[in-house]
């Protein structure tokens, strides 16, 4: 905890005329006490042995908030605050607005999930769905003013094909029944049709110039391709739980787009081709890449120029983050590289990147056809969790079961990293599990409503009693750390631990069994870990339940 952390540091900077921080004091369990200080690195710095810059530690500071120090290996100095001062702060510190965390001000955009127009989302998408709702969670409950954004791609050449094909062999009736579906055949139909016909190449280009130029047909189907879309998104987001402050597209900046690039031509960044196209080179360290085709056409990129400086200079965002696949990473590189180059501020800006999702039984190729959408994933969990559920009653939770253990198996690996999918691990209601937090959620929950007494600190801590409060202490630093580093595996892991604890400790422990002072010491720490995991649980989307 902080409190203490700062406290201790305070007094062994005191004691040593050094300038240690917060960060050089570590927790600690059993024998180390609550907290510990390797007056090794001082040492090192400053020179004198550890083993007696640390004795002199245990003789000078002052005890006060500490029931004793002591002195340990090669030059530990283990800390062990007062018990009944730790359980207070705890209380104290966890009741606090953003659990006593500093406030952190400014203005976030997170951009995610931004999927494109005429294909449904497929479960890359799942995982950037659910990290970008979780970072923009844990950024809103340090106190950024979050915006969320979700940028669909409904701009270039693959909707003037799109056009095309729907004229050409497109079905009204089928559209009307699923237009997604059939959007999305159609456009699987017409990239198999391009192998071995290179005149539909040029007829996408046609039909793209015709919506840019806003010609009432091409123009009227793209913007129903792009609602209907839309339409069809919002159902797949608001099964997830995930809701944006603002949609956007690649289709809302294209006079930006022009502007910018005709900037970055007087600047000198950007060059031209002389077949006309625009470009713009990067040295040594990156590709060179193309802006602006030969026939005016503007690409993906240098609508997210645009786009950038939008953010920065008219809406004054002090965090800018795309969370986007790690196939992107050389896009992001090179978009923050162009803009730096073209004194654009980037500050704030940064790619959230992140590994591949897939499922042990096979992959995904949106050009095949052979996608798993977004919509599959959740009915197969949401299946798998109903068959779990015993009891019929509570068979109504399998909605909130199944996504809670999607979202949980998605952001408990560290972002990174890819992740295979396997199904029993997913839906397992024992340990490391979505449907586990759930669960000691739930627990915690009767057991709070099976008395009505309150808790309260009275009584000495057992072993057991004070190591779980420990834990519980550690919370508010876990999701400081998991903001800095915008990972939320930090908070999913530690959450998995701490349910872990609070159902040995529940065993091993009886509640509602015990004295009447016992009984209301292990409530008041039941109801800590309740408000902990609910609170933990919100950081990372997952749903609560009353009952399970
Ligand atoms: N629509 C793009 C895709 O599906 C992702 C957009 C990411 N955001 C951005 N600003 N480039 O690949």
């Amino acid at each position: 905890m902080k409190y203490f952390k700062n406290k201790i540091v305070e007094s062994i900077n005191d004691v040593l005329e050094t300038e240690a921080s917060i960060k050089d004091i570590e927790d600690s369990e059993g024998e180390r006490g609550d907290f510990s200080f390797p007056a090794m690195k001082v040492a090192s710095e400053k020179g004198g042995n550890p083993r007696e810059i640390a004795e002199k530690l245990k003789e000078e500071i002052e005890l006060g908030f500490l029931e004793k120090i002591e002195v340990a290996g090669p030059g530990f100095v283990n800390f062990f605050v007062k018990k009944d001062l730790f359980a207070e702060k705890i209380v104290e510190t966890l009741s606090k607005e953003r659990m006593g965390l500093k406030e952190r001000k400014g203005k976030a955009l997170v951009e995610f999930s931004s999927p494109n127009v005429a294909k449904p989302m497929h479960i890359g998408h799942f995982r950037n769905n659910v990290l970008g709702d979780s970072i923009q969670r844990m950024l809103d409950f340090v106190g950024y003013d979050v915006v969320s954004e979700n940028y669909i791609g409904d701009w270039g050449t693959q909707y003037g094909k799109l056009v095309y094909a729907f004229k050409e062999y497109g079905s009204k009736e089928e559209f009307e029944k699923n237009p997604m579906e059939h959007l999305y055949n159609l456009y699987v139909e017409f990239h198999e049709k391009m192998e071995t016909d290179d005149r539909l190449l040029e007829k996408g280009r046609e039909w793209a110039n015709k919506i840019e130029n806003k010609e009432e047909e091409a123009f009227r189907l793209w913007k129903l391709f792009r609602e209907v879309s839309i339409d069809y998104h919002k159902k797949d987001y608001h099964r997830m739980g995930i809701k944006f402050d603002r949609w956007t597209g690649e289709s809302k900046i294209l006079d930006e787009t022009k502007e910018i690039l005709e900037e970055g031509l007087q600047k000198g960044v950007i060059k031209k081709d002389p077949d006309g196209s625009l470009f713009v080179e990067f040295g040594e360290e990156m590709p060179a890449t193309v802006l602006k085709k030969s026939d005016g056409t503007t690409l993906y990129l240098s609508r997210d120029m645009a786009n950038l400086k939008k953010r920065k200079e008219d809406e004054d965002f002090d965090l800018n983050l795309y969370v986007v696949a790690s196939e992107q990473d050389l896009h992001f590189k090179q978009l923050f590289n162009i803009c730096d180059m073209m004194g654009i501020d980037i500050e704030g800006c940064e790619h959230i990147s992140y590994g591949l999702l897939n499922l042990k039984e096979g992959s995904m190729s949106s050009r095949s056809g052979n996608i798993v959408r977004v919509s599959e994933l959740i009915d197969k969990a949401v299946e798998k969790a109903k068959e779990r559920i015993e009891s019929v009653e509570l068979k109504k939770n399998a909605e909130k079961i199944g996504i809670g253990a999607l979202k949980y198996a998605n952001l408990c690996v560290t972002k990174q990293k890819d992740i295979v999918f396997n199904w029993d691990d997913v839906l397992t209601f024992e340990g490391d599990s979505g449907p586990y937090l759930q669960y000691s959620n739930t627990r915690a929950k009767s057991i709070i409503k099976k008395t009505d007494s309150k808790g309260e600190f009275i009584g000495e801590f057992s072993d057991t009693e004070f190591s779980f409060l420990k834990k519980l202490s550690r919370f508010p630093e876990m999701i400081e750390n998991a903001v800095d580093s915008r990972e939320p595996a930090k908070i999913a892991n530690y959450l998995s631990e701490l349910c872990e604890i609070f159902n040995s400790f529940y065993h091993k422990c009886p509640v509602l069994k015990a004295d009447e002072d016992t009984m209301k010491r292990r409530l008041k720490i039941v109801e800590l870990f309740e408000s902990v995991s609910s609170v933990g649980m919100g950081l990372l989307g997952i749903d609560c339940l009353e009952e399970m």
